[in-house]
């Protein structure tokens, strides 16, 4: 890239340009572990425009109709890491990295089905990833700058997950018992607690633990403001200058 002649200088103060490149955060958890409060959290505390939570709730896969009469009898596997869409995950994770557009499906967890609706994102500067398996596979650890793990006791899950099961995605106690039992608690010991192992940061008792949850915000806000100087810096050895006054 070469030095241009002309210099463009861009007069305002809150203006922060587009990142070629977006910063990804993983956040990884059991059901009910507060993996969605926490992005939340973040979100507020970076206060960074262009943010995007890419929730893997969008991403299971179409059931047949078979496997869509065993999911209302709470007889089907959505916590094996084979009921989710990872092919369309990584692409979708490949296209905003790369600064493009990415269309998400959304998904209805009364119907076990997508919706007919999707969102579009255009070029985001901060990606959060959040799901059960969000520091399982490799091609998606490979695209993140920071891994967490949400390490929030199974009793207390349990119990978030029942009221939020009963109260919002149209299930009845026994049946959401019935899954946890069958499907949830197996499968987070066998394939979801190992992932524990891939991620920077742990954080123990998840929602309760503020300090953890403080520190780990002061830490994305550090590793975004280098991130920013740096793109203001590469902006202009090519020409384009900012006038913060
Ligand atoms: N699930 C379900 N029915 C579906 C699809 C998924 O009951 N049709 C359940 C799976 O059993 C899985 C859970 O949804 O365990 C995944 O969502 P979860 O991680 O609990 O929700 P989040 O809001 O993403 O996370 P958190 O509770 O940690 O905030």
């Amino acid at each position: 890239l070469t030095r241009t002649s002309s210099v463009n200088t861009l007069n305002h103060s809150s203006y922060i340009p587009p990142w070629t490149q977006p910063y990804i955060i993983g956040i990884a958890g059991n059901s009910g572990s507060g993996k969605t409060s926490i992005s939340q959290q973040i979100i507020q505390g970076i206060n960074q425009p262009w943010t995007v939570l890419l929730s893997f709730d969008n991403f299971y896969k179409n059931l047949s109709a078979e496997e869509s009469k065993r999911a209302f009898e709470n007889e089907y596997d959505f916590d094996t890491p084979e009921s989710l869409d990872l092919e369309a995950l990584v692409d979708t994770v490949k296209a905003l990295k790369s600064g493009g557009k990415a269309t998400i499906p959304v998904y209805s967890f009364a119907k076990h089905a997508r919706t007919d609706k999707t969102n579009t994102i255009y070029g985001a500067n901060v990606v959060i990833i959040e799901g059960l398996y969000a520091l399982y596979d490799e091609r998606l650890l490979s695209m993140m700058d920071l891994k967490i793990y949400v390490d929030t006791d199974l009793d207390i899950c349990l119990a978030r997950r029942l009221t939020r099961d009963i109260l919002y995605r149209g299930r009845d106690l026994e049946g959401a018992i019935k899954q946890w039992e069958k499907f949830v608690k197996p499968n987070a010991v066998k394939h979801l607690n190992p992932t524990m192992n891939n991620a920077d940061l742990v954080i123990p008792r998840g929602l309760d633990n503020s300090i953890a949850i403080n520190l780990m915000i002061k830490h994305i806000k550090n590793q975004l403001a280098l991130k920013s100087a740096k793109h203001l810096r590469n902006l202009r050895n090519v020409g384009v200058d900012f006038d913060f006054n």
